[in-house]
């Protein structure tokens, strides 16, 4: 049955049905650098907002009951940014685990991170072991965060490492299935995203989840990920739940 969670939804008439929320949404979060932009704002602003945005979403998600929220919130090509920029965001996230960690006994949230960490700056490695230490058994909502990740990179790393498995015997390539294949993905263990979401209006995926959406439902929108509110996100969750996914069947 529709329900409505929120007033303001109720006048938009736009209707989510809470017990058939997709089990894993994944988003792109773009259009920071635009948002101050518009504003006048230097573009870390439009950083801060981002991430105090992605703080609201994620805590939303959870409060929804979503099993699984994947974001990509730095790529292995954003490194071509300004150095300043990148200081800046890394400082941002930073601040973010800082306070994820001080709220984790109350949110039980599960956070993980995808990419490779071992370019970031020491304290903010640290601060994601910790963070994934200490959540490692909370069974509520997992939040994934993309850090220095890029699909190619996930699938160059997966394949080495099970060419590595074969050579050394513990593989055998004649027997290589999706399933296990996946098993070496920073996702291992992670069911498919069924939603990804993509604001800033660009059209096209910038290297995320390259395996993992084969057969994802996509949604774009021009609304910058700042501004994209928990409205915006239902009806991205509406958009999902009118469309028939057939997965190459009929
Ligand atoms: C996304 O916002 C954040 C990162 C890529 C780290 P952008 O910084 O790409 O914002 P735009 O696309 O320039 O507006
Ligand atoms: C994708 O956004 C990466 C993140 C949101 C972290 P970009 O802004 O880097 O992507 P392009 O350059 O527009 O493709
Ligand atoms: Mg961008």
């Amino acid at each position: 049955m529709p329900l409505f969670r929120s007033k303001e939804r109720e006048a938009e008439q736009v209707q989510v049905d809470f017990d058939r929320l997709p089990r894993h949404i994944a988003i792109i979060m773009d259009g920071n650098g635009r948002w101050a932009q518009k504003r006048g704002l230097p573009r870390t602003a439009g950083h801060a907002a981002g991430a105090e945005n992605f703080r609201t979403i994620a805590t939303y998600c959870k409060d929804i009951g979503l099993e699984y929220l994947t974001v990509y919130a730095f790529s292995t090509e954003n490194w071509k940014r300004p150095a300043e920029e990148v200081k800046a965001i890394m400082g941002l996230l930073k601040k973010y685990l800082l306070e994820a960690i001080g709220r984790m006994e109350r949110d039980r949230v599960k956070m993980e991170f995808f990419g490779d960490l071992s370019p970031l700056p020491q304290e903010l490695q640290d601060l994601c072991r910790r963070t994934r230490e200490i959540s490692k058994g909370y069974d509520g909502c997992q939040v994934n965060i993309c850090l220095n990740y890029g699909g190619r990179d996930e699938l160059l790393r997966a394949a080495r490492a099970y060419a590595q498995d074969c050579v050394e015997g513990r593989a055998d390539p004649n027997h290589l299935t999706a399933e296990h294949f996946a098993g070496y993905l920073f996702s291992r263990g992670v069911p498919d995203p069924d939603l990804v979401i993509r604001p800033s209006g660009e059209l096209r995926l910038s290297n995320f989840l390259l395996w993992q959406s084969a057969y994802a439902e996509f949604y774009f929108t021009d609304v910058l990920w700042p501004d994209f509110s928990k409205e915006e996100l239902h009806r991205a969750i509406a958009a999902y739940q009118s469309r028939s996914r057939r997965f190459g069947g009929i």
